[in-house]
């Protein structure tokens, strides 16, 4: 079901990347995510030294035999360590796809990707991003739009617009995203062209996303009003749920303060705090829009299969309306 050209260069079942989702994305919800059948990214960032990261390729692949990427994060003033370090490492355990996101790719590191012959796919958040992305040689483009959790950048285009606007003028295949929670939002985001879809906040919410559950009770009661931008001010826009912490940030931002009085609410070990702890205004977390249409917490496997299928149910009843009413997926 679904093939498309990015199930066909990923060799993947469905046309689904899980996407990168810093400290979440550890080896086991990766690993529960491509035996689910889409594709499951490491998130290379969160590694502060090698060896942890040699040891979760390992974890990851001694938990699946499907295939599944690392993400490397090109923002230029992440903590983290030498990018070209992680490829060569990459390359030495036998991982074949790399996804880049959070700034341009640097001609170097594509040059690196390249030589090793990976596979490589470029997330980004605007047309002229993602046509330079495909000049300089990837493989597919991640396009998200303005309702995804995360970054978002400065252009502000939603997704009904900006993923057949780069369908539109890329040829390689394109993944959608921003805004993907069920099998309804992944039909219109095929039905625009894409070749497939990405799909973070959705995922946030299964059972095996290592965040605590009161943080995922929390959740579950939000709506699509209860997330904004913050960290425009200071170049770094995300789309987070506004609890306190986020909403201070907000009245710092508004009132001209800072990096560095908003830095404590958006710092990792206070994100980490509220993941291991469920204390749920330790930190921020980011979220998409989506959030008000997720009603409950699942497993990996029946979050994806589920979409699948109310994803081919809904195109067909679309073109055969004797369907409608007859019970989705
Ligand atoms: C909690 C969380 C953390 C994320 N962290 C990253 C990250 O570290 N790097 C990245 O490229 N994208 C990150 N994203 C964005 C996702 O990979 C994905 O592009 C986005 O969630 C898709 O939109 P959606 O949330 O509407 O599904 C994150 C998203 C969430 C919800």
């Amino acid at each position: 079901m679904f093939e498309t050209r990015l199930t066909e260069l990923l060799g993947i079942r469905y046309p689904i990347l899980g996407g990168t989702m810093m400290d979440l994305s550890t080896a086991p919800f990766v690993a529960a995510i491509c035996n689910a059948g889409a594709l499951g990214i490491l998130a290379s960032a969160i590694y502060k030294d090698y060896d942890h990261f040699r040891d979760d390729i390992r974890a990851v692949k001694a938990s699946t035999d499907q295939p599944f990427a690392v993400n490397i994060n090109l923002f230029p003033v992440m903590d983290k360590l030498d990018n070209f370090q992680y490829l060569q490492i990459m390359a030495q355990e036998g991982v074949k796809v790399v996804e880049t996101s959070g700034f341009a790719p640097p001609p170097d590191i594509i040059a690196r990707i390249k030589e090793l012959g990976f596979t490589w796919l470029h997330k980004c958040v605007g047309v002229r991003y993602a046509l330079k992305a495909q000049e300089m040689g990837a493989d597919a483009v991640t396009v998200v739009g303005y309702e995804n959790g995360g970054a978002t950048g400065k252009l502000n285009i939603g997704t009904l617009v900006l993923v057949p606007s780069t369908v539109d003028m890329l040829d390689v295949p394109v993944v959608g995203g921003g805004g993907v929670v069920d099998g309804r939002t992944m039909a219109a985001v095929l039905a625009l062209g894409a070749d497939g879809v990405i799909v973070g906040t959705r995922l946030m919410m299964s059972t095996e996303c290592p965040i605590h559950l009161k943080l995922k009770e929390a959740l579950l009661e939000a709506s699509e009003l209860d997330t904004d931008i913050i960290m425009r001010s200071v170049g770094f826009a995300h789309r987070v749920w506004m609890n306190k912490p986020s909403r201070t940030v907000a009245e710092i931002e508004a009132r001209g303060g800072g990096i560095q009085e908003i830095y404590p609410y958006v710092a990792g070990e206070a994100a980490r705090r509220m993941f291991h702890t469920g204390d749920i205004q330790a930190g921020s977390v980011s979220c998409s829009q989506g959030i008000g249409l997720i009603h409950d917490i699942s497993p990996v496997a029946e979050i994806v299969e589920s979409m699948v299928h109310e994803a081919a149910y809904t195109l067909a009843a679309l073109v055969d309306p004797g369907r409608r009413g007859q019970g989705g997926a």
